[in-house]
């Protein structure tokens, strides 16, 4: 371990990033194109001021939520993204771990290093049961006998939702995996894809990708489809607008996840936590809503919920934690985000998840941040 002292999400970043290959790092921490949105998802939180409420007697502040019928310790889950074993041999086991430590919920990414079964009984309780409900994230994948296996694998393993990841017909331009003619390294596989690590490192990840996502991809077919072959809920991840957000409802989807991808597919979308209050007003509480992209601190979980997202997600902070000091790294990034969600909450006067609301924020100045 670095003596670095990680108080925040940007100290991780700074000395995760250090640790890691400049093709890891690069694939790890780059957006699409020019960066415009991954920068813009960080950075629209600072046009948001907080309205705090004061001589509230705050003691007994409760962070908690429910999701899909569990405790989480506060609003948060590790969103699926790919590829956890490039930053710790142990990859998403060791994320499973901090998870199950925390009490979050985790996402588990089609291209994860680690099957379905090790990445749940990786964080087994002393009664053999996993502590922390997972979701599977698919993509629309042109081969459906394989989607289906994926399916019935999660079903058996005791996933909770699948995550249709649906702003993914092709990859997005990324010159970082063009410049570095980014491989998946050696030794590393893609059991859920069934891609050993031989038949991976043969061609580019921009390949394997467009080898496996199916472009012809619809809301027509592809929902009923899911639904007509599995009972887990279907949430639709990589939804932006208001017109989208109807749609997840007109298909009877259970929830959608408010994300560009974290700035990695289209590029010139806007930052999610402006995307956010369409999406919600549409929505009018019909289905659930979470919300991902470029969230660093526990502010920034706060701010989106009292936009009207029910929880929020973490994609490359879980990263920096796994290359900072694997499991223990990511219990510090979780560690961090929890201490600083409740100051806020407790600092705003906050005693409930249910009091953060629109009311805790306000607008101030119109020059921007
Ligand atoms: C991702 N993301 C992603 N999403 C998905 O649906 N399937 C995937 O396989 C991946 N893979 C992936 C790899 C890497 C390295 C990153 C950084 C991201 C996107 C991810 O689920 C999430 O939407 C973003 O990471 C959220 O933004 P932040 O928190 O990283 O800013």
């Amino acid at each position: 371990v670095s003596s670095d002292k990680i108080l925040c999400i940007p100290d991780l970043q700074k000395a995760a990033s250090k640790k890691l290959p400049t093709s890891a790092r690069e694939f790890y921490n780059s957006g699409s194109t020019d960066q415009i949105t991954i920068n813009e998802n960080s950075t629209a939180f600072s046009k948001y001021r907080l309205r705090p409420r004061v001589l509230v007697d705050v003691s007994k502040a409760d962070t908690s939520i429910a999701l899909f019928g569990r405790k989480l310790e506060f609003p948060l889950g590790v969103s699926p993204a790919g590829m956890h074993a490039m930053a710790h041999p142990d990859g998403e086991k060791a994320t499973s771990r901090a998870c199950a430590k925390a009490g979050v919920a985790m996402g588990i990414s089609s291209y994860a290093n680690y099957p379905i079964a090790d990445i749940r009984s990786a964080c087994l309780s002393s009664s053999g049961i996993p502590q922390i409900d997972h979701v599977i994230q698919l993509y629309t994948m042109k081969d459906r006998a394989m989607q289906l296996r994926i399916i019935r694998e999660a079903e058996a393993r005791g996933c909770k939702a699948i995550f249709l990841t649906a702003d993914s017909p092709v990859l997005g331009v990324r010159y970082n995996e063009w410049r570095n003619d980014f491989r998946t390294p050696e030794g590393l596989e893609f059991p859920i894809i069934e891609r050993d690590t031989e038949m991976i490192r043969k061609v580019t990840h921009d390949d394997t990708f467009t080898s496996f996502n199916d472009d012809t991809h619809n809301w027509a077919r592809d929902i009923p489809w899911l639904k007509s072959v599995t009972g887990m809920e279907i949430w639709i991840k990589g939804i932006l607008t208001a017109e989208d957000t109807l749609m997840a409802i007109e298909t009877s989807c259970h929830g959608i996840i408010v994300s560009n991808h974290g700035g990695r597919q289209l590029d010139g979308v806007p930052a999610t936590i402006d995307a956010l209050p369409e999406c919600v007003a549409a929505a009018a509480g019909r289905i659930r809503i979470h919300v991902d992209g470029g969230i660093r601190s526990g502010t920034d979980i706060f701010k989106a919920l009292a936009l009207g997202a029910e929880c929020c997600w973490v994609g490359r902070p879980a990263i920096w934690g796994l290359a900072y000091d694997g499991q223990a790294g990511v219990e510090i990034m979780l560690e961090t985000l929890r201490i600083e969600f409740k100051r806020c909450m407790q600092l705003t006067g906050c005693n409930s998840v249910k009091d953060i609301t629109k009311a805790c924020l306000g607008v101030y100045r119109v020059d921007g941040p």
